[in-house]
């Protein structure tokens, strides 16, 4: 496709931002790295740059673990203990959840991440991985596999996680297995994909939850809407109204320098290029989105 060819020659210049280092092992990453992939849900691929570099889904992964959890345990109990309102704060936020509500605004800020993984069902904590390998698999259409030296590196470093899990616990939103809802939500942030993957699991979304080629069903029909309701109003964080407002399209950023859009009924985008801004988004990912937006005419208003 000649504007993924344009777009990113556009942008391949830009030295704006930095990969983020407070998880050791994304500070190696390698800031030239970039790629842009639109998967329809007819099954084609069209794609540019570094579309083969594997990268850990960071928090990419909300919108998956989000539906999956839906799916699970039903719209009721999800509703009871995550909410649906954007925050205005960063994604690591702690200072709604101790101020206001004492429940998470959103899945898809960190304490409700955090709490959607702890209702990952199973009997043993390798059983609850596992069947969160086979959801997320699902989505992509083939094995993902969680990287254990990215898990380790966040697992280490991740003492405002804890403290966010530490005060769900006390407001009992999630239940006293603290440490295991941690790691498995440092799991879920390791799943190692490259760029046509992420547009892949995107395109299975806009295709209601069907993956375009496998046709195997990920995600019921009844919970694409939430989980693109919500990627629209918070997977941007305390940018969610300004990318509404410019780009128009539901969307998920992680620290890892990917950015995965919907289009409903149409295609997934996801674009991967490690230098982020103060936000935590790929800021060569969100020019390509701004001018892709525009240029196909992609806002859904
Ligand atoms: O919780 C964390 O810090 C990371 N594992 C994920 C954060 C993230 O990707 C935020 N997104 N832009």
């Amino acid at each position: 496709m000649k504007i993924l060819e344009e777009l990113y020659h556009r942008h391949l210049s830009c030295t704006e931002g930095h990969p983020a280092t407070y998880i050791p092992e994304l500070a190696k990453a390698n800031v030239k790295n970039f790629a842009i992939v639109i998967a329809t849900v007819d099954g084609e691929i069209f794609k540019v740059g570094d579309h083969d570099v594997e990268f850990s889904m960071q928090s990419t992964s909300k919108p998956f673990s989000y539906g999956m959890v839906l799916q699970e345990m039903g719209r009721d109990f999800v509703m009871s203990k995550v909410g649906v309102e954007p925050t205005g704060e960063a994604f690591n936020s702690i200072v709604e959840l101790e101020k206001n509500t004492h429940k998470p605004y959103n899945p898809m800020i960190n304490s409700g991440a955090i709490a959607i993984s702890s209702y990952i069902k199973g009997q043993s904590f390798e059983g609850r991985v596992q069947s969160m390998t086979k959801a997320f698999s699902q989505f992509a259409g083939h094995d993902l596999r969680i990287d254990d030296v990215i898990f380790e590196s966040e697992k280490t470093t991740a003492h405002r996680n804890r403290s966010i899990a530490h005060l769900l616990r006390h407001f009992g939103v999630i239940d006293g297995k603290i440490e295991e809802s941690l790691d498995l939500y440092f799991k879920q942030c390791s799943f190692m994909v490259n760029t046509v993957d992420l547009a892949v699991m995107a395109s299975t979304l806009a295709n209601k939850g069907i993956h375009p080629k496998t046709k195997v069903r990920a995600l019921s029909e009844d919970y694409t809407g939430d989980v693109l309701s919500l990627m629209f109003t918070c997977g941007m964080y305390d940018t969610s109204g300004k990318w509404a407002y410019s780009v128009g399209i539901p969307a998920k950023s992680g620290v890892s320098g990917a950015i995965f859009g919907v289009i409903p009924g149409k295609m997934g985008i996801a674009v991967y290029s490690p230098p982020i801004n103060e936000h935590g988004h790929s800021v060569r990912g969100m020019r390509v989105f701004q001018d892709l937006s525009k240029e196909l005419n992609l806002s859904i208003f």
